[in-house]
């Protein structure tokens, strides 16, 4: 099949270089020249784990290509995916779907012969409907179907992710778009990934409501942490105590500093927005979003804590920067308001990260980078840790005490045993884990 994917971001480019490993023939459109021109040269505008090899491999097979052109792109196509941003409206928090709604008339005017429209962009309810009433508009009389088909992949895991699927969501009651989407998903449908075909609304509230149930999952463990941390429980025991039972599940229950990302602050905000607008407040939600709005600035005080309460004039080192591990992508990442916090509180602040450095930087004022975890610490009164990257979880603790003003570490996502940081005479404070 001949794919357009409008849009080559994080979803764009892993979608439409696996779409080119399954046999597809993918062009991978951006208004973006320099993301377009950094591609053709063969580098990538994102760090994702394998994505290098996969983008290689199948642009020199000739499956994939990269152009700033939508319309041959789309002339060409059979499917035509919009993965372009939807991000948080400012001032309202709305999803923005002034780039979907524009890649929607740009698309209508290239369209030629039957084409399936879909959106892959996480969208709200109804978002669907006028993509087809924008494209009726702009071409009165063309040939297409609009489908939604939420993407679920992670960022850091994204490939896998698009290729083992747990699930692929559909929404058509179109059997022409029906069937194109079979065809494009065949290989997954072979290894029998289930593909649930649903009307485009229900596709659409799929997505937001796996996001919001995700996320409240997390919050809902972050408040056991700070219970557990009040009467002397251990939280990580809570969570394999309750994530044994298989109603509940062991994932995303990891305690925390809080979710952040490129998905689920927004996410959750646009959901309660779809809730209200529609007089169907969702209150856990609303709830979910409070909690963990108060719990990033919360964590800059239990760094203060670990320090004896008082932060003026002492030194910080931050290990972690992205949102999580094996991504580059800082948007509302944790580290960001919890660095902003600690500089209220009147500490001086050093960072580190392995990938997220350049971006980091660009959003990060009065912070001295630094080049690796142990350049970092030097002269710290605490170290933090709020990115589970893999390097910081063999750190060499006699090296770091050395360089350090005091021994304290920080473990804002629990990947040190307590017993064993006390072994190494640092003091040691993490999520959910009383002091005993
Ligand atoms: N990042 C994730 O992990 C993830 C996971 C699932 C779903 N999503 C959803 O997928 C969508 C895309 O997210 P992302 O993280 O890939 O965004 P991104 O910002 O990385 O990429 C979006 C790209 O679209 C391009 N673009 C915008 N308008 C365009 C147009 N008219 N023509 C051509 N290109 C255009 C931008 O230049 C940008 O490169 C969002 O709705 C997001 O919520 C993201």
């Amino acid at each position: 099949m001949r794919v357009a994917m409008i849009g080559t971001g994080y979803v764009g480019l892993v979608s439409g270089a696996c779409f080119a490993d399954f046999g597809h023939e993918v062009t991978c459109v951006d208004k973006d020249a320099g993301k377009i021109d950094a591609l053709t040269r063969g580098e990538m505008p994102i760090y994702e784990p394998g994505l290098n090899d996969l983008v290689a491999i199948n642009a020199r097979a000739g499956r994939l290509k990269f152009t700033t052109d939508l319309a041959p792109a789309v002339k060409a196509a059979d499917a035509v995916f919009i993965a372009v941003g939807t991000p948080a409206r400012r001032g309202d928090g709305y999803a923005d779907l002034s780039f979907v709604y524009d890649a929607a008339r740009e698309i209508a005017r290239a369209l030629d012969g039957f084409t399936v429209v879909i959106t892959k962009s996480t969208v709200p309810v109804g978002t669907g409907d006028e993509v087809e009433r924008i494209i009726r508009e702009t071409r009165p009389g063309a040939d297409c179907a609009v489908v939604s088909n939420p993407e679920f992949l992670r960022e850091g895991a994204a490939i896998r992710d698009f290729k083992h699927p747990d699930r692929i969501v559909v929404g058509t009651t179109e059997p022409r778009a029906r069937e194109v989407m079979t065809e494009l998903y065949r290989p997954l449908y072979l290894n029998r990934a289930p593909i649930m075909f649903t009307d485009r609304r229900t596709a659409e509230l799929i997505k937001y409501a796996a996001n919001a149930f995700l996320a409240t999952k997390i919050t809902f463990i972050n408040e056991i942490a700070d219970l557990a941390e009040k009467v002397g429980a251990d939280v990580q025991e809570v969570a394999r105590g309750i994530g044994l039972d298989n109603r509940i599940g062991a994932k995303f229950l990891h305690a925390g500093p809080g979710f952040g990302g490129s998905c689920f602050p927004k996410d959750t905000v646009a959901l309660l927005k779809t809730g209200q607008d529609n007089a169907a407040p969702l209150r856990i939600v609303e709830a979910v979003v409070a909690v963990n709005e108060a719990r990033k600035r919360a964590m800059a005080r239990k760094v203060a804590h670990a320090l004896g309460g008082e932060l003026r004039g002492k030194t910080v080192a931050v290990l972690g920067l992205t949102f999580k591990p094996n991504t580059d992508d800082m948007r509302e990442a944790p580290s960001i308001p919890l660095i902003t916090a600690l500089q209220d509180l009147g500490a001086k602040v050093r960072a580190y990260d392995p990938i997220g450095m350049e971006q980091a930087k660009q959003m990060m004022d009065n912070v001295t980078f630094c080049n690796d975890a142990y350049s970092c610490a030097e002269g710290a009164s605490a170290l933090v840790i709020v990115t589970e990257w893999e390097q910081f979880r063999a750190l060499d603790f006699d090296r770091l005490k050395q360089v350090m003003q005091r021994p304290v570490l920080v473990d804002l996502r629990n990947i040190y045993r307590p017993e064993e940081i006390a072994r190494h005479g640092f003091e040691y404070e993490s999520v959910g884990r009383a002091k005993r």
